[in-house]
């Protein structure tokens, strides 16, 4: 099992080098997937939980929750702040899909990331959280 998810990630082309657009960019054209994310999945609104303990944690602890609980944290065109940035402050299509923004000016397939591997949800879905989480079936569990 492990080798076949090594295989897929050396044969995968994740070179996307595009920004951060958001989630409601995709509606207009892909409004299945769209309305079953926001609909089922509580990725869509990963920082309503964060934002709930926003008083009992300092400034700088809630930093280092927007890496896991909002889109592209950290890099080019994601996430800042609620403020400069609120398309971006859930877990939206594009931490799975990658940045999507020259994919919808395009409407090319070969900017956006089809396959999405294990690797992908590991960045948030740590060990720790694994033991727990159990999220190997569920490949397609958070998406649509
Ligand atoms: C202006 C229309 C348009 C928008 C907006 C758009 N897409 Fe697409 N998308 C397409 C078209 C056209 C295709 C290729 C045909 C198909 O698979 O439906 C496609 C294909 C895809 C695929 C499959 C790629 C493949 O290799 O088969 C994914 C994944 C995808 N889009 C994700 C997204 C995400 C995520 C967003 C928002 C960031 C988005 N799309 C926004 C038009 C759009
Ligand atoms: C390494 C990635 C990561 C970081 C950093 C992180 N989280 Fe999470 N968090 C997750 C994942 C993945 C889940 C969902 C899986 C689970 O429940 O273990 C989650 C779930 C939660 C939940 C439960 C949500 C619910 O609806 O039950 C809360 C609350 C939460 N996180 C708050 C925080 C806060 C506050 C911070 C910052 C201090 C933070 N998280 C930092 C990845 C992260
Ligand atoms: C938790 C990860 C995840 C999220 C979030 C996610 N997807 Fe996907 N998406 C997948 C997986 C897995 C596939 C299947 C890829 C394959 O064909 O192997 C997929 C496939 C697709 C496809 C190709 C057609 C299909 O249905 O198989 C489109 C289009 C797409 N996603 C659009 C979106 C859009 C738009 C959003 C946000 C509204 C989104 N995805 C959010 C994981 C995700
Ligand atoms: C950028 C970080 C990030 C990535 C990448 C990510 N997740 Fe998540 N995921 C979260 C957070 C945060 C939550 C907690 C949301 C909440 O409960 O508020 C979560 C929740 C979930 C849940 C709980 C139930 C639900 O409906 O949302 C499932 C299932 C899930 N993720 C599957 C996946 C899978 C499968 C992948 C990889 C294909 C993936 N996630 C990739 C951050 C991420």
């Amino acid at each position: 099992m492990r080798l076949i998810i090594a295989l897929l990630l050396l044969f995968c082309p994740v070179s996307v080098f595009s920004e951060y657009i958001g989630t409601e960019a995709c509606k207009s054209c892909h409004f299945k997937q769209y309305e079953s994310f926001i609909t089922h999945s509580r990725m869509s609104r990963s920082l309503e939980a964060v934002e709930k303990m926003k008083n009992k944690i300092t400034p700088e602890e809630l930093k280092t929750c927007y890496q896991c609980h909002t889109t592209g944290y950290g890099k080019k065109g994601g996430f800042v702040s609620v403020q400069q940035t609120p398309h971006l402050k859930n877990t939206g299509c594009e931490v799975c899909h990658g940045p999507g923004k020259k994919h919808v000016e395009t409407k090319n397939p070969s900017y956006i990331k089809r396959k999405v591997t294990l690797k992908t949800c590991e960045s948030c879905h740590t060990e720790e959280r694994i033991r727990a989480f159990r999220f190997k079936p569920l490949l397609y569990g958070g998406a649509h």
